[in-house]
């Protein structure tokens, strides 16, 4: 399984970066900065993709340390954060950190379905605690089971299929013209609280972050600067966290 994520994110990786602009990304960005203690940091980018959320904290003057189970990701990130002095690049699965010691970073990033996608996210809770200093936060960003299920398979008619995928939470999924995909397990809001709660965050904050309109679809509207206002505003909307298709949260040790 995770052998599949790993060709699947090693074939990606020369146009990952073309995501970069993504108006999805910013709105997840402002959430990133906006939640961080206000001093200078020891982060974790884990599955950190090349690099995307690691630069503004790179610029901000954070110790980063951006992790990928993908040695081309891996080696994309290098090449776009390579000349700054305050960055560090390993090749590990978050499921197993063993390179870091115990109470080691301030922060640890799981941004854009790493929870979802690396197989096991129990293992990767536990190990983001551990290397959690005290007090210190997991910030992440998971999928919305319901509205990725509903998104793609009812259109194509697969009904049995949707109604499976709903039940377990692991779907299959491929893009970027590639033949082959990978699972990903998507999150019921009830199953990210108890799994967080099981392994021993306190949760701070659970915001719906794009509960306006489709992620993918968020670069089509006309004044991005004002719609990003909106969305952020939105965000903290409880009654609405259910509507959004990631759920961003930050816990704590
Ligand atoms: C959707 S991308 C997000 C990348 C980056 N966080 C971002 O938001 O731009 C998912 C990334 O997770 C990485 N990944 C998947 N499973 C992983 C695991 N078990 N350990 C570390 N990285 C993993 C993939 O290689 C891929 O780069």
């Amino acid at each position: 399984m995770e052998k599949d994520v790993e060709t699947f994110y090693d074939n990606v990786a020369e146009n990952y970066s073309d995501h970069d602009d993504r108006v999805c990304d910013k709105i997840t960005e402002h959430f990133i900065i906006d939640n961080l203690p206000k001093k200078t940091l020891k982060i974790l980018d884990a599955g950190g993709g090349t690099g995307r959320f690691s630069e503004p904290l790179l610029k901000k003057e954070h110790k980063v340390v951006l992790t990928e189970l993908s040695a081309e990701m891996l080696n994309k990130a290098k090449e776009k954060l390579g000349s700054y002095n305050n960055v560090e690049f390993v090749k590990n699965s978050v499921t197993n950190m063993i390179e870091f010691k115990d109470e080691t970073f301030d922060v640890v990033l799981m941004i854009n379905a790493i929870l979802d996608y690396c197989g096991d996210y129990d293992k990767a809770m536990q190990e983001a605690h551990r290397i959690l200093k005290r007090g210190g936060l997991l910030i992440a960003t998971v999928n919305n089971r319901f509205l990725y299920c509903k998104s793609h398979e009812l259109k194509e008619g697969n009904f049995d299929l949707f109604r499976e995928n709903i039940k377990t939470g692991n779907r299959y999924i491929v893009w970027g013209g590639q033949e082959k995909g990978h699972i990903s397990h998507e999150f019921t809001l009830d199953e990210l609280k108890n799994a967080l709660e099981k392994n021993q965050f306190n949760i701070k904050k659970l915001l719906g972050i794009f509960n306006l309109m489709d992620k993918y679809e968020m670069d089509e509207v006309k004044n991005k600067e004002d719609f990003i206002k909106l969305q952020i505003e939105f965000a903290e909307k409880e009654e609405y966290i259910n509507n959004s298709q990631d759920f961003f949260f930050v816990a704590e040790k």
